[in-house]
């Protein structure tokens, strides 16, 4: 395909659509001159044919199962970095240097702790609230608390709310976990990693001493690098266009955890777990693989399937991988974790799923690590949340300087009544 402008001719209509090409990637027609010149909008629901923004973050290539961070493979980050060089990376976009890495870690660590009177937030919630609910009240109430990095104009207000939010995130989603579990809260410690602070904050009592497991830690470090970010995902894309009217970043990111919250995005992964215990052996995998291939039945299989990827999720690659590292360290015989690996290879060897490019995607084998963890199955899309906060704000920072940035604000299809009289009460 050239990159000569794409002709669209009709009843006296003569557009000529330009077309870009990024460095790599499917090429876009660029239309924003189309209703101008035809007086017609595109439709595209669900938007699986529209490119939303130039950005230089994330690639995806879901015919490969490629996912590029700044232009490095998934499995090489996975390998050799950790989640506060990723979370450089995809804010800054290179690598830092080592004295470069050591101030971002310093930074972030002392912004972990949150404003004292924060914690009486908590006793506002029921103890059985969803996490998740929790979690998209406080943050979106942390610009209540912090309107000295609330003005989007102002780079380095931009920068301070950048660093909060990805420092305090792991702290309110430990107090979430606390709360519900009738715990106290446990301060942040700065001599401890970015994922051992949070596990430190999650497991420890003040009742004895928190025993680390190297192990479990760069665990859990590596399921936050996994998912750092993905490209304009749903709940990016509600961060984008939430930003787009100048909202203040903790309002951004909170609606983000919102719309994260659904089972057909980061609720996944507690979904999964979910029909996992259903299914509860592998004698009743045909029962449900028949259920998520009847037309009739809404039941999907959570953790399969995916809009972009159509070969596998690199990310569930690495994250089965990590499931059994996590199993065998804690000498953990989950009969669930048979039941996903055999679930996994009937799918994969049934037509239907075959025919419709299922494969396990992020949140299939996400659950299996984070419960053998002593994770709840309610805290696992907290734990997706806190990690896809340095995703989330790499593009809302990326938004906010681009400078043709404007407010979103999609058009329609309209079907509904044309214009009519209002009729009197009695006359109907
Ligand atoms: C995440 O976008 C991202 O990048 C998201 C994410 C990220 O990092 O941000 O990767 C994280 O959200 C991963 C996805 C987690 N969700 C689930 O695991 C829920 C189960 N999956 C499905 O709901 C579905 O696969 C989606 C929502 C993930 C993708 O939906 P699409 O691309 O809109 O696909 P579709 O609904 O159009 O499905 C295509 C066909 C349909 O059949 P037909 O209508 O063509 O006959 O495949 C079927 C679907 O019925 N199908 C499934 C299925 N997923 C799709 N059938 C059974 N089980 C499934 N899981």
């Amino acid at each position: 395909m050239s990159n000569d402008p794409f002709k669209l001719n009709g009843d006296d209509i003569n557009v000529d659509l330009p077309v870009m090409e990024g460095s790599v990637g499917p090429k876009v027609l660029d239309i924003r001159k189309l209703y101008a010149q035809s007086d017609m909008f595109t439709f595209d629901p669900g938007f699986t044919s529209t490119a939303s923004c130039e950005s230089k973050i994330t690639y995806i290539d879901g015919g490969k199962g490629e996912l590029l961070y700044r232009g490095y493979p998934i499995e090489q980050l996975a390998e050799h970095s950790d989640y506060m060089e990723v979370c450089y990376l995809l804010l800054f976009g290179e690598l830092p240097t080592k004295e470069e890495k050591e101030k971002f870690s310093h930074d972030i660590t002392h912004h972990t702790m949150v404003h004292e009177q924060l914690h009486r937030f908590f006793s506002g919630f029921r103890r059985d609230a969803h996490p998740m609910a929790i979690m998209v009240g406080v943050v979106g109430a942390l610009a209540a608390f912090y309107h000295d990095s609330t003005d989007i104009n102002d780079p380095h207000q931009r920068m301070v709310a950048s660093y909060r939010l990805i420092a305090k995130i792991p702290t309110i989603a430990a107090m979430a976990y606390k709360y519900s579990v009738g715990q106290p809260f446990v301060y942040p410690s700065n001599e401890l990693s970015y994922a051992g602070n949070f596990l430190n904050m999650m497991f420890s009592v003040p009742a004895e001493p928190y025993k680390m497991s190297p192990t479990l830690e760069k665990a859990m470090d590596l399921i936050f690098i996994l998912h750092a970010d993905h490209e304009q995902n749903a709940s990016t894309s509600t961060v984008r266009l939430a930003g787009s009217s100048g909202a203040n970043p903790f309002a951004c990111i909170a609606a983000g955890i919102a719309c994260l919250w659904g089972p057909a995005h980061g609720g996944a992964n507690e979904a999964c777990l979910n029909m996992l215990e259903e299914i509860g052996s592998v004698v009743r995998i045909p029962e449900f693989v028949a259920r998520a291939k009847d037309k009739n039945d809404p039941f999907r299989l959570m953790g399969f399937g995916h809009r972009v990827y159509k070969n596998f999720d690199p990310r569930a690659t690495v994250m089965r991988d990590t499931a059994h590292k996590v199993l065998k360290e804690l000498g953990v015989n989950d009969p669930l974790f048979d039941v996903a690996m055999e679930l996994e290879k009937i799918a994969l060897e049934d037509p239907y799923f075959i025919e419709k490019k299922l494969y396990p995607n992020v949140d299939f084998y996400s659950g299996i690590i984070l419960r053998a963890m002593g994770f709840p199955t309610e805290m696992f899309t907290v734990l997706f949340a806190l990690a896809r906060t340095s995703g989330w704000i790499a593009q809302w920072k990326e938004m906010i300087e681009d400078p043709t940035q404007k407010i979103g604000r999609p058009r329609q299809l309209y079907t509904g009544a044309t214009s009519r009289d209002y009729v009197p009460v009695d006359k109907r």
